[in-house]
């Protein structure tokens, strides 16, 4: 349970590493720290070499002697060695103990406020009166969604992965949709043209069996015990918008994606992450109280170099590995 993360985020990146603390007198497993090394792209054009800290877990009886610092600085540790310019992680906004951590004792500072949208796969916080005969939805294939990333997409982000086609080969992606109204449909991804066209994309990626204990928490509320063993959920990420309309394309996507929820057995959420800088933040359908969210903090550490990183950005994409 202490390991805390089946999914073992840390295997998609080419470059990564799990450590552990032992007890020196009896071996005991008392600490796990993983991170990753990957390329990153910054809004200002240049690459940097972002190493990212993943799945943090000390044993409770074992806290507060400095197990969690050790870690911390053993992988940074390891970082510095394989040539890290910085280092970024993520906690949610209510863990006082690894904010603590991470800004007293290992002097990371404040990078990104995001939000996790989580809700049920059920359509049930749509309004009754909601249509889609207007809305078409379009799977692209990969090498279109590839352009489409490349072309527009990633370009306005502050911080986003170079190796975005290897995301979206990933095994455990489904596959990039775009949304759009019927009447624009000389939609052509190949050229896009947003002015005046309306267009919704997202990527969705499947994630199976994942216990995430505050996910738990704030979905089951008592009235779906099923959530209290492990579960799957549809991740969606790569949102991109323009045009009008927005909130109601972005309904529309939620809808779909339930949907395809519910026909996939044990799938029980729907959840995306947003930057709180991304102006599509404010079009999430919020109108339902079944629609709940987390708010999570990143950090980020000069580890070499001289990278031309802002203090803070806000509107990053949100690497669904990292998830
Ligand atoms: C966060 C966590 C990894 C800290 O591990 P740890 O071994 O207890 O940390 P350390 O003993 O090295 O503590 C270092 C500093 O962190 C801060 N800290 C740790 N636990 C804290 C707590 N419960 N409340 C407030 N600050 C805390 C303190 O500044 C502490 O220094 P101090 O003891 O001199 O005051 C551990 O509490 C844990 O595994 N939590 C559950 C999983 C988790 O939240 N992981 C991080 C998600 S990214």
């Amino acid at each position: 349970m202490m390991m805390g993360d089946p999914l073992s985020r840390i295997r998609f990146y080419p470059l990564h590493v799990m450590l552990v603390a032992e007890l020196i007198e009896n071996g005991e497993l008392v600490g796990v720290i993983r991170g990753c090394i990957k390329n990153v792209g910054t809004h200002s054009g240049s690459i940097l070499k972002m190493g990212c800290i993943l799945g943090l877990r000390v044993s409770p009886n074992f806290r507060r002697k400095g197990v969690g610092q050790k870690l911390m600085s053993s992988v940074e540790e390891w970082m510095v060695k394989n040539g890290a310019e910085y280092t970024l992680l993520a906690t949610e906004k209510k863990n006082e103990a690894s904010r603590n951590l991470f800004t007293i004792k290992c002097n990371y500072s404040h990078l990104s406020s995001l939000l996790i949208f989580v809700h049920p796969t059920t359509n049930t916080f749509l309004p009754k009166h909601f249509s889609i005969r207007h809305i078409k939805i379009e799977k692209l294939i990969i090498e279109e969604a590839s352009s489409l990333y490349g072309k527009i997409y990633l370009k306005p982000k502050d911080l986003f992965p170079k190796d975005m086609d290897a995301i979206l080969k990933e095994k455990l992606n489904l596959g990039t949709w775009v949304c759009y109204y019927k009447d624009e449909a000389n939609y052509d991804h190949h050229n896009p043209n947003p002015n005046p066209l309306g267009f919704l994309h997202t990527t969705l990626n499947h994630a199976r069996d994942k216990i995430f204990p505050c996910l738990r928490m704030l979905v089951s509320n008592g009235s779906n015990s099923s959530l209290s063993r492990p579960f799957g959920f549809l991740f969606m990420y790569g949102f991109h918008g323009e045009g009008d309309n927005l909130g109601e394309l972005m309904e529309c996507i939620w809808r779909f994606t339930s949907r395809l929820g519910e026909s996939m057995k044990g799938c029980k959420v729907i959840i995306t992450e947003l930057g709180l800088g991304d102006p599509l933040v404010s079009h999430v359908p919020k109108n339902s109280a079944s629609m709940s969210y987390i708010e999570d903090l990143w950090y980020i550490k000069r580890l070499s170099g001289h990278g031309d990183l802002k203090d803070e950005v806000g509107n990053v994409f949100v690497d669904p590995r990292d998830f």
